[in-house]
């Protein structure tokens, strides 16, 4: 079973829409997708909860009660949605549990700024630091053409972590969770731009760099 991440420690940057999405990709794609919810808030397992029955089926775990023994068996992948303000012993132990790890990361001051201190954590766990847990980064709720999405891209390029790509700030996002949805089953004449912005993060998912 592959266990893929999302994890900041910063909150509100869209580790649960990014979650919900890489599920609803898998499910689609035909493998057994459950989603482990870390959040007190439950924000996946209410998403799941609004999944219409006709759309390919995710199961959900509520991680924060029960840990994951309960997911159910024959899962081949396993979307983990972390909560925030996890450090320490505690980011170390949630890390012990994905191989693959997406940070997302918003074009603000605050963010990027916590963000460094952030990746600098991550980066000295060994897991993370032995490798066997690959790292990517996506800037999330990015609006084009604007000085501060300019300077997270020119950051995140530096950074030693592959950055993935940049979704941007969409109703689409808004839409989808309401439905217990994935932007990928938004029709396309609403949803292509939002498609093509996933298809980088995606091909990296499917491919051996996300994996150790
Ligand atoms: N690309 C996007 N475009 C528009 N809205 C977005 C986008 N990504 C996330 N959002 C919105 O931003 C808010 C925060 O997103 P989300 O709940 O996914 O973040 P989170 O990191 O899981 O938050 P928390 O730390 O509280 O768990 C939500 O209202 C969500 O709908
Ligand atoms: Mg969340």
């Amino acid at each position: 079973m592959r266990h893929i991440m999302v994890l900041n420690a910063k909150g509100g940057c869209g580790k649960s829409t990014i979650a919900t999405n890489i599920a609803v990709f898998f499910a689609r794609d035909g493998h057994n997708t459950c989603i482990a919810d870390y959040d007190p808030q439950r924000s996946s397992v209410d998403w799941l909860a609004l999944r219409p029955a006709d759309l390919p089926a995710i199961s959900a775990v509520p991680a924060y009660e029960e840990g994951i023994r309960n997911v159910p068996r024959g899962t081949d992948v396993l979307v983990i949605d972390a909560p925030a303000r996890v450090r320490g012993s505690e980011l170390n132990e949630l890390v012990r549990r994905a191989e693959t790890i997406i940070v997302p990361v918003l074009p603000s001051a605050i963010d990027i700024k916590a963000c460094g201190y952030f990746m600098a954590e991550l980066l000295e766990i060994g897991k993370v630091s032995r490798k066997q847990a690959r790292l990517g980064i996506i800037a999330n709720r990015v609006r084009e053409n604007t000085l501060i999405f300019e300077e997270l891209d020119q950051y995140l390029a530096h950074l030693k972590v592959p950055y993935l790509g940049s979704l941007r700030e969409a109703q689409n996002y808004v839409r989808a969770y309401a439905r217990g949805m994935g932007v990928l089953e938004l029709p396309e004449y609403l949803a292509w731009p939002d498609w093509k912005q996933w298809e980088p993060i995606l091909a990296w998912l499917g491919s051996k760099r996300s994996q150790p």
